[in-house]
């Protein structure tokens, strides 16, 4: 696939990385200095090329939204035209001052984006695990035990291109339902943060759902 990185920065870059090894075709945009852009395309050692918004999105058959809330509508202005293209979704609708969720309850980062640009196909994911695991998980990715990661969208073709993004990763992905879903799957990421980051254990966490019964016992 050809995979556009809007947001080049802890996530954006990480997983534009691990997609570029995994023998996708990744162009990297959004950063302050483009040197940034070309050293990762550099150490990404694939097919990786540094480029702006537009030239992530031209071409693209998938785009990641990696970047801090309030720089959603430059990006999404830069990248043009976004008809029809799968949006995946890591960015949080996070404050100014990143203490809490600006958009919550009765509606979600997600559900915003999606009426911010209705012709693209907006799927949530990846937002619910800190940028310091996925290396890690990357690099385990042949283990038959992985980590869950949950995911929402309404478009159906879109969800199936997140889902094999995020095999690619390394992680079993959870469909969670309709974009909707993303007013639960956002604040999930706040318990999420809070156990990476405030713990004494350090951020590379993830996360995995176990199921006990079989459909139908009792
Ligand atoms: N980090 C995490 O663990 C994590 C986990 C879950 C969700 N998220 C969410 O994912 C999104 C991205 O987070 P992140 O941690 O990857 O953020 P980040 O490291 O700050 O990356 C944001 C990217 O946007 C670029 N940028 C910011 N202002 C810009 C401007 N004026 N012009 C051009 N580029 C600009 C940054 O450039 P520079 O590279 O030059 O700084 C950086 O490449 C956020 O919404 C966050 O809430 C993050």
């Amino acid at each position: 696939m050809r995979i556009g990185i809007l947001g080049s920065g802890l996530m954006g870059g990480k997983l534009g990385t691990i997609w570029a090894r995994a023998g996708h075709e990744v162009v990297f945009s959004y950063a302050r200095s483009e040197q940034k852009l070309k050293k990762l395309a550099r150490e990404a050692q694939g097919n990786a090329k540094a480029g702006t918004p537009g030239d992530a999105a031209r071409q693209a058959d998938a785009l990641l939204l990696a970047v801090h809330w309030s720089r959603v509508d430059d990006v999404l202005k830069q990248a043009g035209d976004l008809s029809g293209k799968p949006i995946v979704n890591c960015s949080l609708p996070m404050n100014a001052d990143d203490t809490d969720l600006a958009i919550a309850h009765t509606s979600s980062g997600s559900e915003a984006l999606a009426r911010k640009v209705p012709k693209a196909r907006v799927v949530s994911a990846f937002n619910t695990v800190p940028s310091e695991v996925l290396f890690g998980v990357f690099a385990a990715r042949r283990r038959a035990r992985k980590p869950s990661l949950v995911y929402c969208g309404d478009d159906a073709r879109s969800k199936k291109i997140a889902a094999e993004l995020i095999r690619d990763v390394g992680f079993d992905p959870v469909d969670a339902g309709p974009l909707r879903i993303a007013r639960y799957t956002e604040p999930f990421t706040v318990l999420i943060a809070q156990l990476a980051y405030e713990g004494d254990e350090g951020p590379e966490l993830a996360y995995r759902f176990e199921r006990f019964g079989r459909k139908g016992a009792n």
